[in-house]
């Protein structure tokens, strides 16, 4: 819809109503397309103060009918989550958080649990902080579900816990504000405002790009309310901020809403319309979560530092015949980056000898690739057709076997030069070693794994245990012991044990 017809169309809608919503709305008039509905209620008991005052005559002297023009002839989404312009009736000033804090809770779903990071990621941009203390709290929001009745009881009986914090809030901290976010605030919209007096703000699960103004608009006293759905909201570049810090798994959103009408749900009415998240963004997404993982890789000790990162061929001419989406320049610039990241780190591989097409020129680009990138491990395979895969079907398994024998040879063999070459730099080297248990080839040795994953080979004697000097222990599976590394070949290192430690006692060794 062209965004002036949409203007107009929010305008008959409303039948010119008062200014207050009418300017509101000019706000999300690029955005808004479904259910309209997005005001300020004014609360007459309350008392007006100075701000209100101030308030009240910047919105009288707010926005004409030009600035409805204006607004509509410029309908591109701000691709920019940072603090957006005021209305006419805010100042900038009145949109930031100033260091007010703010306690989130979430109910229901995943999608909830990323609305919340959503929401937070756009009041941090704006000033807010954060406070997982309800106490210490200036904004209460409640992330809400509306899937089904019990849900929703949940929220209004925690409304009612929350009240009293509101009125015994004493008159020297700033008054508490409580808003109610997501899918109740969108399925009951107003109800919400006129049941409990004291929330003060509510944005459905598309405004929350609104969340700033509707807190600036409560700071002087007014409730406000943004429950405009959206075809098109998938809030693309707002980064979601991991709320907990101890969570084990992240989720990546790749879309909202949901067009399914199952007769029993209430979904597709308070999250709108279903609609994909640009793919650029969810990628970018993910590649922000692969950074935070070489980032933990790097940072903890209980984490190995080992990547297996299936390469399969050195050759872009190859890879592109795999269908394996990167080049080896892109490949080895991820090398690169993750070395730069996590020092040290060992890396392993995958690669397939003769696939449909190599030519010598491209098993030469695989040895080169080998010998550029020294693996620690490698796993090396002459290509074998499957029926069923894409090669099968399109490309010709032209490679005579025995071609692809010697290349595999020839790739074992720089393979294991290589990491020969690698490995022999702990030789000499007291190492942090787990202990797994009888190494396979002999009884009187035990075998455990370094930090990079590696086997290492030790005689299973007596040690002393640091945290028990002078007790004489042998090593169990499961324990951490130290090991000097004497000599090292492709697949393992071998050493004698110095003692038995722990994850925290023992500090950077080599
Ligand atoms: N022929 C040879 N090797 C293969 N791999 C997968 N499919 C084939 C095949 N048809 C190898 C790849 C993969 C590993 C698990 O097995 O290197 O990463």
């Amino acid at each position: 819809m062209h965004p002036l017809q949409c203007a107009l169309q929010v305008q008959r809608s409303l039948g010119w109503g008062p200014l207050a919503s009418v300017s509101w709305l000019s706000l999300r008039m690029c955005r808004a397309h479904s259910s309209l509905s997005s005001t300020m209620y004014p609360s007459p008991e309350r008392q007006e103060d100075g701000a209100r005052k101030d308030f009240s005559s910047r919105l009288a002297a707010g926005p004409t009918f030009q600035h409805f023009l204006k607004s509509a002839s410029a309908p591109q989404e701000k691709l920019c989550s940072e603090v957006e312009d005021p209305p006419p009736y805010l100042t900038l000033d009145e949109l930031l958080g100033r260091q007010r804090k703010v306690y989130l809770e979430t109910y229901g779903c995943q999608m909830n649990v990323n609305d919340t990071e959503i929401a937070w990621s756009i009041l941090q941009k704006s000033g807010y902080l954060r406070t997982s203390n309800l106490q210490e709290a200036d904004v209460i929001l409640l992330v809400t579900c509306s899937i089904r009745e019990k849900a929703e009881q949940t929220i209004w009986n925690r409304l009612h816990q929350l009240k009293s914090l509101k009125t015994r809030r004493p008159c020297s901290r700033v008054p508490l504000k409580i808003g109610i976010l997501g899918c109740m605030a969108e399925r009951l919209k107003e109800e919400i405002l006129n049941r409990e007096k004291m929330v003060d703000i509510l944005a459905g699960p598309d405004a929350y790009r609104d969340l700033p103004q509707l807190l600036a608009v409560a700071e002087s006293g007014q409730q406000a309310a943004n429950v405009l759905l959206s075809l098109d909201e998938t809030y693309a570049d707002v980064m979601p901020v991991q709320t907990s810090p101890s969570a084990t798994s992240a989720f990546v959103s790749i879309m909202r809403g949901c067009d399914n009408m199952c007769s029993y749900c209430i979904v597709p009415f308070t999250r709108g319309r279903e609609r994909s998240r640009p793919v650029a963004s969810i990628l970018e997404e993910v590649k922000k979560l692969s950074e935070q993982v070489l980032q933990l890789i790097h940072e903890r000790d209980n984490i190995c530092k080992q990547i297996h990162l299936p390469a399969q061929s050195g050759s872009s001419r190859v890879l592109e015949a795999m269908w394996r989406g990167y080049s080896r320049e892109a490949y080895v610039e991820l090398v690169h980056h993750i070395r730069e990241s996590i020092p040290g780190v060992s890396l392993s591989s995958d690669f397939i000898a003769g696939f449909c097409g190599e030519t010598e020129e491209d098993h030469v680009q695989t040895v080169s690739l080998l010998r550029e990138v020294q693996y620690n491990m490698g796993f090396l395979f002459a290509y074998s057709m499957r029926q069923k895969t894409r090669a099968y079907h399109r490309l010709k398994d032209d490679v005579p076997e025995e071609v692809k024998l010697r290349r595999l040879e020839e790739l074992i063999t720089v393979f294991r030069e290589e990491a020969t070459k690698a490995n022999q730099t702990s030789v000499g080297c007291t190492q942090l070693v787990l202990v797994e248990g009888l190494s396979k080839r002999s009884a009187t040795d035990l075998c455990g794994r370094n930090d990079g994953n590696l086997k290492v080979i030790f005689p299973d004697a007596e040690m002393e245990d640091v945290n028990n000097p002078g007790l004489r222990v042998r090593a169990q599976p499961g324990d951490y012991v130290l090991v000097k590394i004497t000599s090292a070949s492709s697949q393992t290192l071998r050493g004698h044990v110095l003692c038995r430690t722990t994850l925290r006692d023992s500090s950077a060794y080599c």
